[in-house]
């Protein structure tokens, strides 16, 4: 029974003690965040990575992107595992290290603007290891606007992978006006038409399929039902649905708000639905509702179950490393250069 399976969890993390350690997204389902022993969001949970010293196992709760960046970043002496090797993330498949190169091809014959390539951590590892060797870095959605401050404000272009949402919503916070920002077409890069000077910003035409479910109408819609509701997006949603919000910010973020408001508070959030059902029983005082009623569940979050994490767990009593994501070293040493850009630019 459930019941059981998560007692048999708890034995075996007591048992395993300090060698093992379990990290858990917010998006995660109840049945499995219960156990991690840190939750975050990307930032915090690359971070908490990195300064792992300790244990020999990192079971991480998330995508496989979040658990090849962890690796790299615990320069492979812990063993990183992800429950479910399914658990990818759309919008990292979004951008082919082949389409990423043609379009580094096409920019750089074309203009002599220093152009930076920054990529969402929604990435692959290939993707990063391109940014290290080109002089560019990784960011997140608690980062993204610091990094287009330092890039944008010392002249420079910026190309933004994978997340097109992300990436107009912080050009935008930034000061760029729509003039200065080129979308990119992946499938079809000839019929990018490019301006003769160097726009500021290129951005991926990469996005996320949950955030994209939330639009506008639905922002004005919440606002007539409750007249006193605050609007707290992620960024991944649309710049029209971004600025009709009242806030936008990363899922940590988004929790900070929320749980820090006064009781009696009224939010409707545009963010996974996992999230948003815990933010509603976490604070009973508060109505806390999903700004669109229909179900917005991040498939691939969800593929790691409550009996995914005790399969990993009991194979590592039984000596046996089921599921470990382990990035080529070649691949580790150039990725490696823009993820410490970004913690560096982080601290
Ligand atoms: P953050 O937790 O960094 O806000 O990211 C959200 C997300 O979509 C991760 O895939
Ligand atoms: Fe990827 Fe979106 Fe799921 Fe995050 S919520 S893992 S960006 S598909």
């Amino acid at each position: 029974s459930e019941q059981e399976r998560d007692e048999r969890i708890r034995a075996i993390k007591a048992k395993l003690g300090p060698k093992l350690v379990i990290l858990g997204h917010h998006y995660q389902r109840d049945e499995v965040i219960q156990h991690a022993d840190y939750r975050g969001d990307s930032l915090k949970l690359a971070q908490l990575a990195a300064q792992e010293k300790e244990a020999e196992y990192i079971v991480f709760c998330g995508v496989h992107f979040m658990a090849e960046t962890a690796d790299m970043l615990t320069a492979s002496k812990q063993k990183v595992i992800l429950p479910d090797l399914g658990a990818g993330c759309p919008m990292a498949d979004m951008a082919e290290i082949e389409e990423v190169e043609e379009c580094w091809k096409l920019l750089k014959a074309k203009y002599n603007q220093e152009i930076i390539p920054v990529t969402y951590v929604n990435s692959d590892a290939e993707v990063k290891a391109f940014c290290g060797r080109n002089n560019g870095m990784t960011c997140t959605s608690s980062n993204a606007l610091k990094i287009f401050k330092k890039l944008l404000g010392e002249g420079k272009s910026i190309l933004f992978m994978p997340d097109e949402h992300l990436g107009r919503n912080t050009g935008l916070e930034w000061g760029l006006g729509e003039q200065d920002i080129l979308l990119w077409n992946r499938k079809n890069p000839g019929e990018v038409k490019l301006p003769e000077t160097a726009p500021r910003l290129i951005l991926w035409d990469g996005f996320c399929t949950v955030h994209q479910r939330f639009e506008p109408q639905q922002v004005d819609e919440v606002r007539e039902k409750y007249p006193d509701v605050k609007v707290i997006v992620h960024p991944e949603c649309s710049h029209d649905v971004v600025e009709r919000a009242d806030l936008s910010g990363s899922t940590d973020f988004i929790i900070r708000q929320v749980t820090g408001s006064p009781a009696g508070s009224v939010w409707a959030i545009g963010t996974e639905i996992n999230l948003v059902h815990r933010l509603a029983q976490e604070n009973p005082d508060k109505t806390i509702i999903s700004l669109n009623e229909n179900v917005c569940m991040c498939v691939m979050m969800n593929r790691i179950s409550q009996p995914h994490l005790l399969w990993t767990l009991e194979n590592i009593l039984k000596g046996k490393i089921v599921n470990q994501i382990k990035v080529e070293e070649k691949i580790t040493a150039e990725a490696i250069s823009a993820l410490n850009r970004m913690l560096d630019i982080s601290k």
